[in-house]
Formats: structure tokens, sequence, C-alpha cells
């Protein structure tokens, strides 16, 4: 399974903090955005990445994550030259895919708690996985309607009148025929290629999985100046509240075994005295050496 962040866009909700740093390098409580759905794909196993953003801020993405090696992976990068939909990143990452299976994540999506996509990516075999997730706004999202037996039978794109309250989250599992399916897709009238035209073939087929996430599980979207400060505000609480960090690649790397921990240790050991280190120096790397005592 291949990975793709897609982390490019115009971010124009959140000018002026967008005019020099796009969205998804903006902090999120203690760490940048882009920590987040990155440490999701790296929970998931994921070892292959290629980030996609534009080529004004693609340099900076290299500068922050290098070619991976620091969270046991390999990244790729690749430039969209204009927000022409989140299903062109097949075309752009279309030689990184390959014969592979790929998963898309937005790269201002958060997502915390549980196991339920390390099991997705394990489980998948062809088709589609998406989710489903109840929110309040449905309106803003694609949204999924379901039957009384709970499968999936329609999908609109940001809708006016919601036929359900379940958002499909920015977290998307395909077989290798969504290159296919995506060099079919005419672009919408707002003139992109739609991540829910692909979800909306992939259920013409009768290939479609959509799985409900449960209420114990958060998703977050980070894409206005209120979700990016209440995004802040709640890893701020998890974080001070259970001694962990939400969203710390290093850690996952370690903990889903793309990393030794004497790997995981040289890195620590190069980070300037922050929380951050501080955290990794005691909580992963300290307790791992207790616990293997
Ligand atoms: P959006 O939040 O829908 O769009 P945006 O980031 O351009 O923000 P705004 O509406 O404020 O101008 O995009 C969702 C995610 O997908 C976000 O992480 C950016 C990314 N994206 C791309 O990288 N390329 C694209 O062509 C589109 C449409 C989105």
């Amino acid at each position: 399974m291949k990975g793709i962040i897609l982390a490019g866009g115009a971010g124009s909700r959140l000018y002026p903090l967008t005019l020099v740093a796009s969205k998804q390098l903006q902090p999120v409580y203690d760490k940048p955005m882009v920590y987040y759905p990155l440490t999701t794909l790296i929970e998931g196993g994921i070892r292959e990445l290629c980030l996609i953003s534009t080529p004004h801020d693609l340099p900076r993405f290299k500068q922050l994550l290098g070619d991976g090696s620091r969270f046991g992976v390999t990244i790729d990068y690749r430039e969209q030259e204009k927000p022409a939909g989140i299903a062109q990143a097949f075309l752009i990452a279309e030689s990184f895919i390959g014969k592979d299976s790929v998963t898309l994540i937005l790269g201002d999506n958060i997502f915390y708690g549980g196991d339920t996509f390390q099991k997705a990516f394990a489980d998948f075999k062809s088709g589609a996985t998406i989710f489903g997730y109840h929110v309040n706004d449905p309106e803003r999202y694609g949204v999924v309607e379901f039957d009384a037996t709970g499968k999936a039978v329609s999908i609109e794109e940001k809708p006016k009148a919601p036929k359900s309250n379940y958002a499909v989250p920015g977290l998307y599992i395909y077989d290798n025929e969504v290159v296919a399916i995506t060099k079919n897709l005419k672009p919408s009238a707002r003139g992109e290629l739609e991540i829910t035209a692909v979800n909306v073939e992939y259920l013409r087929r009768g290939t479609l999985r959509v799985q409900r996430l449960n209420r114990g599980f958060a998703w977050l979207d980070a894409g206005t100046s209120s979700s990016l400060h209440e995004a802040s505000a709640y890893v701020q609480t998890i974080e001070k509240r259970a001694g962990i960090k939400i969203g710390c690649p290093e850690e996952a790397a370690f903990r889903s075994g793309l990393a030794t921990l004497a790997q995981l240790e040289q890195i620590v050991t190069a980070m300037p005295n922050c929380e951050y280190r501080e955290y990794l120096a005691k909580e992963v790397v300290a307790e791992a050496k207790r616990l293997t005592k």
C-alpha cells in the first residue's frame, strides 16, 4: 500500500495566515499540521509516501520532512500546479503509485483514537474503502446515505439538503483502478476533479465499502481559523491530560516497527532541547528501555 498526503490547495479561508506559509504548515498546538496525517499513515505501517503541494510550498515541506528517513519511511514530492481537485492527486502521483493500492489523506485532516485505520489498511484487498463520520454540518462535505441494512446507497458532494449526517472524512483507500477511474473523470462545475466522483464510480461498480467511524473517534479538519483553534485546543487537552503526544511521527515509526529504538534514540539526541525532545526521550525511549530490562 502506498500513501499520498495531499497538502496543496489555496488555504483562502485562513488568509492572511496562509500568505507566507501554507495551511498544512501552520501549528496545531505544538507541531505542524502535516505531522498529524503523516502520523496516521505511519501508524498504519505505510512506508512509501508521496507528498503533493503547490510549487510555492513544496520546498518548505521538503525542508520540514526531508526524505522521510527520520520517520522510517520514504517521501517523494510532487507539485500540483493549481488546486484542480483532490482526485488529481492520482494523476500527479501515477508513477509513484505504480501497480499498488493507495491511501490518500488530506493534509489538514486530524484523526485520533482507536485502530480503525490500521485494521482497514491491513484488511484491504480491492475496490475502495472510505469512512462515514457523524457531524452536525454535513453540507460542508461529501455526504453518504445508508439504507436500513447499513449499506451505502448514495454519496453527494456538499449537498444543500443532506440525506444524512454522515460526512466522508479525508482518508480514502483505493485499489489500483483509481488511476483509470480518475482519468475518465470530467471536471465538475467548480472545475475540479472531485474525490466524490471517484467514490460514486466505485459505488456504481458495487466495490465501495463505507465504514462508519464510531463515536469515540475524533476527526477534526483545520481549514478555518475557528477549526484550527479548536484542533489546537483539543490536542492540548488530550496531551496534557494523558501525558502523551498526538501526531508524533517519530514515535509512530518506532511503535509500528518502522524504526528501531536505537534509531529513535539517535534522532532524539540530535533534536534541540525542547518539550518535544523531552517527551520522546522520557516517555518513549526511556520507557521502552525500562520495559525491555
Ligand atoms: P479545501 O479545504 O477544500 O481547500 P483549500 O485548502 O484550498 O482551502 P480554502 O477552501 O480555504 O481555499 O481542501 C481540502 C484539502 O485538500 C486541503 O488539505 C488542501 C487539499 N487540496 C489540494 O491539495 N489540492 C486541491 O486541488 C484541492 C481541491 C484540495
